[in-house]
């Protein structure tokens, strides 16, 4: 009774409630947060679930879950955050350096000088414009003319994680990560074990510094990643994905026992203070003579190192760093050019992040790892559905790759491509971008997320709904097909690719205009292209009547674009660019050709029968029949003296 009495009320004050939620529209929020759907419960759950493989990957060194899964968790919750920036906090573990958030095991401390990054490049291009930018900024700033043309120094850039060491009066007190940047944890403990790291510097005779703070790379040699994963293997547990990430999460683990049975190594490469600046001692005035001198003291210097008085040198040297690569014990992943004279580069200064007298030189990696956003059909112009893999967008090789062609159908299914998995990107003949493998492995261990489904071929066209046809292709690759020519994505592509390079050439009609002519029903085929008028295209989104007027323009010119061009842009089965040239060449026009018996065309050198009949049975199809004598008109017009 008092149950009913009290729905009974909160029917009646239904308005009531409403207007609330007009009102105060945050509350939308909060009351639903029961749905499961909630942003801010997805959120909390993200965070929380975050902190618990924080835990177990830093902590106690034992992950549950492989690298690319973590990293999809907090993809995940960064986009949920920045799509709800309300429910953005700063202790969110997004705010924080990866693997190197603050602990309080350890002991914090400043650095002295604050530990900057490095600006990145991955071409010679980028390395002659970074000497160009550094020869000019030494010339305007200079204020004389004593600043020699700049010499570089090439380092290897190692894979690991930097720190800072704290040496007073020659004693090592600190180990500090690079934190923030602005100060680190001391893992000096951690340290002890790593024999090449002097606790005591080596007075050359030249007298110790009060403090001095020494930057260099923890890292880890490939032989005892391999050894630690195999351990972990036969341990049933999950893999390191690469030295560096095991570097990172060894050099915090709360055990030092278990640091010492990894076997981190250091490298040292550079000074952050010196106190007092003299007693580095003349003549330093280099980065060659910092590393000879930190030699003198007993500290593991970087192995190898380069000096590179001009750009052809400095690419020279890059490149035999490289081919060292493939022999070196220990991970680097690129070169660091540096300006050699210390007066130089306090000449050109800092920006925020990172130095302007250094750059690295980025290998580019034979592979990255991805996550399919959704595996979409595109429909070609003959009607071929092609899958496509949307990823999440990751740089490789130079550029930026969101989507990948699975290139048919069986591939699709052969390499079980999913939605929501995590693929491996490589270069296919050392050009396109290519899904390599899946990462099946990834499907288990991402437990926040629903195991991805295998993808469902559909039975209708995605974008006509016509029933599909199965059928092989030219290579005997099975493939789905649209049989209706009038299918809307097929009328698209076939004009796209009419006006393509390879073919007619049309500047500024690409793929987004061709879709707008067809989508407002102002072209239908590609001859319908010649019929169009300035006004008509500048009713187009994003046209105006100079940019109609040019592309009218350009429209109008391929007219007189020549034969075999046009015989490509077709369309016909059988006719590529070579086949498109020998019909061009016995036949002087579209007419000559499409009133051309088979026999004549079979004859001709390179074309052949089945060609001939595949050529012949296109012409006389009535509707290519009729666009082909279109486009004649439209050519014979062009030709014509005004
Ligand atoms: S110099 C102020 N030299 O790469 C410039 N860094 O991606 C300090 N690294 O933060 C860096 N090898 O942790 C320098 N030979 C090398 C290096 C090196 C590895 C690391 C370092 C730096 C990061 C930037």
């Amino acid at each position: 009774m008092s149950l009913w009495f009290s729905i009974r009320a909160s029917i009646r004050a239904l308005p009531f409630w409403l207007s609330l939620l007009v009102l105060f529209p945050a509350c939308f929020d909060t009351l639903f947060c029961f749905a499961g759907e909630n942003p801010a419960v997805r959120i909390e759950q993200l965070r929380a679930e975050i902190k618990r493989h924080d835990e177990l990957y830093y902590k106690k060194a034992s992950p549950e879950i492989s690298d690319t899964a973590y990293d999809a968790l907090k993809r995940e919750l960064r986009e949920l955050e920045a799509a709800h920036p309300a429910l953005a906090t700063a202790d969110s573990p997004t705010r924080r350096v990866d693997d190197d958030a603050p602990d309080t095991f350890f002991r914090h401390h400043p650095h002295r000088a604050p530990m900057l990054s490095l600006d990145n490049t991955y071409t010679e291009a980028d390395i002659r414009a970074f000497d160009q930018r550094v020869r000019k900024q030494l010339a305007a700033r200079a204020t004389s003319a004593a600043f020699p043309a700049p010499r570089y120094t090439i380092e290897p850039k190692i894979d690991g994680a930097g720190i800072s060491l704290v040496y007073e009066r020659g004693k090592l007190v600190r180990v500090l990560t690079r934190g923030d940047g602005s100060g680190g944890d001391d893992i000096i403990a951690n340290t002890r074990a790593i024999s090449e790291l002097p606790q005591q510097l080596r007075d050359d005779g030249g007298g110790l510094p009060e403090l001095v703070e020494i930057r260099g790379e923890i890292y880890m040699a490939f032989a005892d990643f391999e050894r630690i994963n195999e351990q972990r293997a036969a341990a049933g547990q999950p893999l390191f994905a690469n030295p560096r990430n095991l570097a990172a999460g060894t050099m915090k683990l709360h055990d030092s026992a278990e640091v010492a049975n990894r076997a981190l190594h250091v490298f040292v490469y550079g000074v952050g203070v010196c106190e007092p600046g003299a007693a580095m001692r003349a003549p330093i005035t280099t980065q060659r003579d910092l590393l000879e001198r930190f030699r003198a003291w007993g500290l593991p210097v970087i192995e190898k190192y380069w000096l590179a008085d001009t750009p052809v040198a400095l690419v020279a040297a890059i490149a035999e760093l490289s081919e060292l690569r493939a022999k070196l014990a220990y991970p680097i992943d690129g070169a660091v050019v540096k300006v050699d004279d210390f007066a130089s580069q306090q000449i050109l200064g800092s920006h925020a992040t990172a130095p302007r007298w250094a750059i690295a030189y980025k290998y580019t990696p034979k592979s990255v790892e991805t996550r399919v956003r959704a595996i979409t059909l595109q429909v070609g112009r003959t009607g071929a559905l092609t899958p496509v893999a949307e990823l999440d967008p990751v740089a490789f090789a130079g550029s930026k790759i969101s989507r990948v062609t699975l290139h048919n159908t069986q591939e699709l299914l052969r390499k079980d491509v999913r939605a929501g998995d995590v693929v491996v990107i490589e270069k296919a003949g050392d050009i396109i971008p290519e899904i390599a493998r899946v990462k099946i492995e990834a499907r288990a261990a991402g437990s926040a997320a629903p195991a991805p489904a295998p993808f469902a071929l559909p039975e209708n066209c995605p974008e006509c709904a016509t029933s599909l046809v199965a059928e092989n292709d030219a290579a005997n690759h099975a493939l789905l097909r649209c049989p209706n020519h009038d299918c809307p994505a097929q009328v698209k592509a076939r004009i796209a690719y009419f006006a393509s390079k390879a073919c007619v050439n049309i500047a500024g009609l690409g793929d987004s205009t061709v879709g707008k002519l067809v989508s407002q029903g102002l072209v239908r085929d590609a001859a319908g292209l010649y019929d169009l008028t300035p006004r008509q295209i500048s009713t187009l989104d994003g046209f105006g009547e100079k940019s109609a007027a040019r592309l009218h323009a350009a429209i109008a010119a391929s007219r007189r674009a020549e034969l075999w061009r046009v015989l490509v842009g077709l369309g016909m089965p059988d006719v590529a660019t070579s086949r498109a040239k020998t019909l061009a060449k016995h036949f002087d026009s579209l007419a000559a050709l499409a009133s051309a018996d088979e026999a004549a065309i079979a004859r001709l050198p390179g074309v052949g029968k089945k060609a001939a009949a595949n050529i012949a049975a296109w012409l006389a199809d009535p509707s290519n029949r009729a666009m082909v004598g279109r486009i004649e008109k439209h050519r014979a017009d062009s030709r014509r003296p005004r």
